[in-house]
């Protein structure tokens, strides 16, 4: 990757942007694209996050869900309404300035993945982080062996991201199979939580790297799943979610055990994330 002189934004200080555009995905997320200001680029990498300043409400952690773009001012935030801070978010509307602290954590390790198959598994909201992942993959789509994607929402309504499942489910060089927990009149897909999809699914487990992101809920179950299928501990990745003030190592709100997650992570394999207590 070329070297890229753009300065990142500070991480102790937020620097302004701006909401560039904001799409409405479900009743509860909307996607935001966000522009810094002052010649600034994010320079991410996929699984990190950014802490944004919502003024009058506070700071929070949110995963940058777009892949990485080296040297652009512009990316992307899939945001639920979930409390004051998300809320207000999501009442502003395209033009409104906001602060943005990051690229914060360590994200996955990208280059490591490169000749391996993938299987990311995304439960909910779990498909924004890996969204970055996912997105990255699929540009350098020759990288990579066979990269299978596994997507569970509680209901269709739910879906994020849904003309972008379509086109996964068209892309003849991946596999793409998704489950909704309930149905509704409409939906004639799959039925049933998310470890159903790995049932009877062919995967080389030795050739394969997971990245799972979802739910706390889910990464019980499916990483028993992956391990009955063969599995190593240290090959299953997987985005771990603390409340975090900082960002950067420094307060301890994150800490577990003398791992901060936020700088040690968000994303730990298994075998590591295993050791935390109450981290899973
Ligand atoms: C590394 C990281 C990445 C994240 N990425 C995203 C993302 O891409 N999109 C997104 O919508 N959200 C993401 N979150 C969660 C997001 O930070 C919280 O939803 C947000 O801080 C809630 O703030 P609030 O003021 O709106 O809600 P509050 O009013 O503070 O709380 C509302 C509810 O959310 C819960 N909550 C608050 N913080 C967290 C947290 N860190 N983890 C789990 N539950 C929490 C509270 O317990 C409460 O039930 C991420 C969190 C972390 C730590
Ligand atoms: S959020 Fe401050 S140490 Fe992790």
């Amino acid at each position: 990757m070329p070297e890229v002189l753009v300065p990142a934004p500070m991480i102790d200080v937020p620097v302004m942007a701006k909401l560039r555009k904001i799409r409405t995905l479900t009743a509860r997320e909307k996607l935001f694209d966000v522009e810094l200001s002052g010649g600034l680029a994010l320079n991410h990498k996929p699984g990190q996050f950014v802490i944004v300043s919502v003024f009058g409400s506070g700071e929070a952690p949110i995963s940058v869900s777009s892949p990485p773009n080296p040297g652009s001012p512009s990316f992307q935030l899939c945001v639920r309404d979930a409390g004051s801070l998300t809320h207000h978010l999501h009442t502003l509307s395209e033009g409104s300035p906001i602060g943005i602290r990051g690229p914060f954590g360590n994200g996955f390790p990208v280059e490591d993945l490169e000749g391996n198959d993938i299987l990311f598994i995304a439960g909910g909201l779990g498909l924004a982080p890996l969204r970055s992942l996912i997105r990255h993959a699929l540009e350098r789509r020759s990288r990579f062996g066979e990269i299978t994607i596994l997507f569970g929402a509680r209901n269709p309504a739910e879906r994020l991201f849904r003309e972008e499942l379509e086109e996964y489910a068209k892309d003849k060089t991946i596999r793409f199979l998704e489950t909704v927990d309930v149905g509704d009149d409409a939906w004639t897909g799959r039925i049933g939580v998310i470890t159903t999809l790995l049932k009877g699914l062919e995967v080389r487990p030795r050739n394969t790297v997971a990245a799972v992101c979802g739910p706390p809920v889910m990464y019980k179950f499916v990483v028993l799943e992956l391990l009955s299928r063969g599995f190593l501990e240290g090959r299953i990745y997987m985005s771990l979610e603390r409340r975090m003030c900082c960002g950067m190592g420094k307060c301890g709100q994150c800490q577990i055990n003398g791992v901060y997650v936020c700088k040690n992570g968000p994303v730990f394999r298994y075998l590591d994330a295993k050791r935390l207590p109450e981290a899973l």
